[in-house]
């Protein structure tokens, strides 16, 4: 089945920022491909390790776990697939354009392997997961298969590899959580970096592949969360980007999986931490370091993360609150446990208690049986948040899915375009309305890097999540800027530096 991503941000091709949201490239599947020179060997590096990752955030972020990990046995990584001793591919399964990408990678590192036989092949991530074994027989070229929670078992794994046998691990795990691996970080600008507070999620929305992939909902240890951001503090790092895949539904009560909260002794319920109470340590511990932290699910956010926000100003002041659809009819088909009422309160008091917040969006079209009645509940619905970006992706339907097995693909290929080009169109315009809401405006904006447009240019953030662009003066990656606004695109703030800024 063909489908199209689009978000306005990318789609526009004015961002020269890293995307604003957990999806890289969401209308590309561009991989990416990760290196670091600066890892400390922990053994002589005498092997060279490719890895190309797609998909969400998350697998960038595991990226850097399993480029730690090898590390460990001696690899360093390489932008150079042809020099590699072992390609890696981290994958997405999240839709079918997604695996079809990844395919055709597997076709391009064939071409290679006839050049270099020596060199192996493994698959990662959440494709691995969900077709286990099968991708060996699928795909000759592979040679080993990784599910996302068995990434320690790599020494192991490249072991039977090395003699010559296939090697699949696709366990998931009750615990794992990477907490104590300290991530190597890959493509990093030394300003931004994610650090990752939960796997998996328990929310089975029945659209989503994620649950059977990722597996169950736990949380990582807040010591080892507060560590990992001690040392990117040390480091130098501006930003940290709270990562998970439903993360307002943190709870550290020890370990262990979020759904066996109940039986936990009551000592371990009455000092567990949940999500605001994380939030409010991070930022209250590291107050001139920037938090984001991503995805959140409108059952799942609380008031308590709002007052958070509003009472530290180094929380940065956005929310990505994927929405899908604007019906109450698809919105319970989903199995997302809201209705479009309570989503409304929930967007009324984040505007009331953080007025300068800015939200986004992720919206689906052509959900099984979305009527035409259903798909004007989505754009009245945007109509009313007016979000300031979103992700906006059309049906696909994945195998294994609740949706899959409950529910007929029975809206056609033109009619699901058609809705997604309203709801793109839609949110063009309230993107735009938003970017000129700040002309004349001035803004704080952390330096990330070079514009893509202009060397002469710096592109940054601004707490909202907006990417702004200026000519670089005397100014320097990493710094705060305080930007007077005086033009704009629907994704883009352009304006002239002031000077440092007193906040973040
Ligand atoms: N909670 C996760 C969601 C991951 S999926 C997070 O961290 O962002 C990202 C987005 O992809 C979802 O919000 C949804 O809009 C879209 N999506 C998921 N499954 C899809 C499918 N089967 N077809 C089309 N879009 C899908
Ligand atoms: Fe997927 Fe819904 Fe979880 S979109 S990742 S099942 S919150």
């Amino acid at each position: 089945m063909k489908t199209k991503t689009v978000s306005i941000k990318e789609s526009r091709g004015l961002s020269s920022s890293p995307q604003p949201s957990p999806h890289k490239n969401p209308n590309q599947f561009n991989g990416e491909v990760l290196t670091n020179q600066e890892v400390t060997p922990k053994k002589t590096h005498n092997k060279r390790v490719y890895i190309e990752s797609y998909g969400c955030s998350m697998n960038f972020a595991d990226s850097g776990v399993v480029a730690s990990i090898l590390s460990t046995e001696g690899f360093e990584t390489t932008v150079e697939m042809k020099e590699a001793d072992l390609v890696l591919i981290n994958t997405c399964s999240i839709r079918d354009k997604a695996e079809q990408t990844v395919r055709k990678r597997l076709e391009k590192f064939n071409a290679v392997k006839r050049i270099n036989p020596k060199m192996k092949v493994g698959v990662l991530g959440c494709m691995a997961e969900r077709l286990k074994e099968k991708f060996l027989e699928e795909e000759k070229i592979v040679d080993m298969v990784v599910g996302p929670d068995a990434y320690k078992d790599l020494p192991n794994l490249l072991q039977e590899i090395e003699s010559g046998r296939n090697a699949v691990n696709v366990i998931l795990s009750k615990e794992e959580t990477y907490g104590d691996i300290a991530p190597v970080r890959l493509q990093s600008n030394g300003v931004t970096a994610f650090v990752s507070i939960t796997r998996g999620c328990d929310n089975m929305c029945t659209f989503c592949v994620v649950p059977f992939t990722r597996g169950r909902e736990r949380s990582r240890d807040p010591k080892s969360i507060l560590e990992e951001i001690n040392d990117l503090v040390s480091k130098g790092f501006k930003e940290v980007t709270l990562l998970g895949q439903n993360v307002d539904s943190y709870l550290w009560y020890g370990g262990g999986l979020k759904k066996d909260f109940d039986k936990a002794t009551t000592l371990q319920q009455k000092t567990a931490v949940n999500f605001a109470q994380l939030l409010s340590l991070v930022a209250q511990e590291h107050h001139k370091m920037r938090i984001r932290f991503s995805t959140s699910n409108p059952q799942d956010l609380t008031l308590d993360v709002i007052h958070a926000m509003a009472t530290f100003d180094n929380i940065c002041k956005h929310i990505h609150l994927p929405v899908q659809s604007g019906s109450d009819r698809i919105l319970k088909k989903m199995n997302r446990l809201h209705t479009r009422q309570e989503y409304f309160d929930l967007i009324d008091n984040i505007k009331k208690i953080i007025p300068e917040c800015s939200i986004s969006q992720d919206l689906i079209a052509g959900f099984p049986t979305e009527t035409e009645e259903d798909h004007k509940d989505t754009l009245s619905l945007m109509d009313y948040v007016q979000y300031h970006f979103g992700f906006m992706f059309s049906y696909s339907e994945r195998p294994g899915t609740l949706a899959e097995r409950k529910l007929e693909d029975d809206i056609s290929e033109e009619v699901k375009l058609r809705r997604l080009q309203e709801i793109i169109e839609k949110q063009r315009v309230h993107s735009r309305h938003r970017t000129a809401g700040y002309k004349d405006k001035t803004v704080c904006v952390l330096i990330e890097r070079e514009s893509k447009k202009s060397e002469f240019q710096w592109s940054g953030r601004t707490s909202q999540n907006t990417v702004v662009v200026f000519p670089k003066e005397h100014y320097k990656v990493g710094d705060f800027v305080d930007v007077k606004i005086n033009d704009c695109t629907s994704a883009t703030l352009i304006g002239i530096p002031l000077g440092i800024s007193e906040t973040i």
